[in-house]
């Protein structure tokens, strides 16, 4: 079986393909170029550097499970906006929707009949029954976290290490060698010391968890169902409900964060495996990329929420709000998008795409005897570059191959399939095709041969 990969030869490898990228995509390196003059970077956004190869590739369109750039090459996403658009881009739906509200006004700081129908939409799929929104899942899940706070007059959280819930400050923090909480090591800037506001333990740590809930200081766990932002670590057989006894036990409460694991199923992984959060949190693809996210509560917490309000004097800048939150376009967006796009049907078609994803994969790794493997959460799928599946972020963090993602996600893109950077992982749309799909298999086929030479 192999496990080791030739370096050397990968490095030559990865030359070769910034050499191709770059013949491919010499208006992208002009309008980088350009860019460099009005944009820190050349990028809108720090991690947007981040991708393979020397630039990022322009985007002129996107429609379905596809993009074109300014050079004209075509692309099949498999990175969808890594969430954003696991809609499909621009899903028909939610485009008349959208055309239909920016006409009869965007944002006025009043509830619209939009807002009680994704309220009960959210409800159904999640079982949670009082909704509110924000923009994005990083303020769905601040909100959260101030509310947990105030209603248990608690003063930390808990989060596990190497999780990601968006630049949220009290989830920037990891656990070191020790056990003890600490900041990670690319926390920009942080107010505070992480270890002032956060407990972190290992995901699947079971003893750890509950020495920090015994402490009894702790508001709440903010946890993803299935970690997926330092790779895709399950859950081991059982976690879920020991961590829900544990919490209930010390009389913390439970937010489970759905914004990637709605991959999962309509219900995302909560729905899937019935889960019972006190609070659940989720953005990105609610109205298909349009800025819209939601944080639902159960009937308990609700009336803790609503007692602690009433006994403000005001609620509009107590650090849970945004002018532009609830708006009248983000609402519309959502109500399309989950009435007409996120579908039970469309999930059944992705999940099934993403199984013919992970039978490929894992044929062209027995065909070649890797020691490699591949973990699916509905659709969404990972390949790793080792046997077993790490159990936690820090043993994630430690099989990192920063050389050898590259390599694959520039070979890929080079064949014209754009997997999410950072890892190699894939998401399907309702718009993925087994053409797409086959189409990934093939070009991860020749990645591998190229690779063992
Ligand atoms: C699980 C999870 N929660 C929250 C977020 C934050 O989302 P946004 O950047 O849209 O605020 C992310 C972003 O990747 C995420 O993966």
């Amino acid at each position: 079986m192999t496990t080791e990969i030739d370096h050397k030869r990968l490095s030559q490898l990865l030359e070769s393909e910034e050499t191709l990228f770059c013949s491919r995509t010499p208006r992208s390196a002009e309008m980088f170029e350009r860019s460099k003059d009005s944009l820190l970077a050349g990028v809108p956004m720090p991690w947007m550097t981040d991708w393979a190869g020397p630039y990022p590739v322009f985007v002129d369109s996107a429609e379905g499970a596809r993009f074109r750039d300014i050079d004209g090459n075509d692309y099949i996403d498999f990175c969808l906006g890594d969430t954003g658009a696991m809609t499909g881009h621009s899903p028909p739906p939610t485009v008349s929707a959208i055309e239909g509200q920016a006409d009869k006004g965007i944002t006025l700081m009043l509830p619209s009949a939009d807002s009680a129908a994704v309220g009960e939409d959210l409800k159904r799929r999640f079982g949670l029954p009082y909704w509110q929104f924000a923009l994005t899942a990083t303020d769905a899940n601040r909100f959260a976290l101030r509310l947990c706070r105030a209603i248990t007059r608690r003063p930390k959280v808990l989060v596990y290490s190497w999780c990601y819930h968006g630049s949220v400050d009290e989830t920037f923090a990891v656990t070191d060698k020790a056990g003890k909480t600490v900041s990670r090591p690319d926390n920009i800037g942080p107010p505070v010391d992480p270890a002032e506001t956060t407990v972190a333990v290992e995901w699947n740590d079971l003893d750890a968890l509950e020495r920090a809930l015994a402490t009894e200081e702790i508001a709440c766990v903010l946890a993803e169902p299935a970690m997926t932002n330092i790779g895709i670590i399950l859950p081991d057989p059982g976690y879920h409900e020991a961590l829900r006894e544990l919490t209930r036990k010390y009389g913390t409460l439970l937010i489970i964060d759905e914004t990637h694991t709605i991959c999962a199923g309509p219900g995302g992984y909560t729905g899937e495996h019935g889960l019972e959060p006190d609070l659940l949190t989720i953005g990105k693809p609610l109205a298909a990329g349009v800025p819209a996210a939601a944080y639902g509560m159960s009937e308990q917490v609700a009336a803790m929420v609503t007692e602690y309000m009433d006994s403000l004097e005001v609620a509009d800048v107590g650090g849970i709000g945004g002018t532009l939150s609830g708006n009248a376009l983000s609402l519309a967006a959502m109500r399309a998008t989950l009435e007409n796009v996120l579908t039970e049907e469309a999930f059944r078609s992705m999940i099934a795409r993403c199984e013919r994803f992970e039978e490929g994969v894992n044929g062209v790794i027995s065909e070649n005897d890797l020691g490699w493997h591949a973990v699916r959460i509905g659709c969404r799928i990972e390949y790793k570059f080792r046997p077993d599946p790490p159990r936690n972020g820090s043993e994630a963090v430690a099989a990192e191959d920063r050389d050898l993602d590259r390599f694959m996600h520039l070979h890929a893109l080079n064949r014209g399939v754009l997997m999410t950077p950072f890892h190699s992982m894939a998401l399907m749309s309702p718009a993925t095709t087994d053409e797409d799909v086959d189409r990934h298999t093939e070009a991860f086929g020749e990645a591998v041969r190229d690779l063992l030479g």
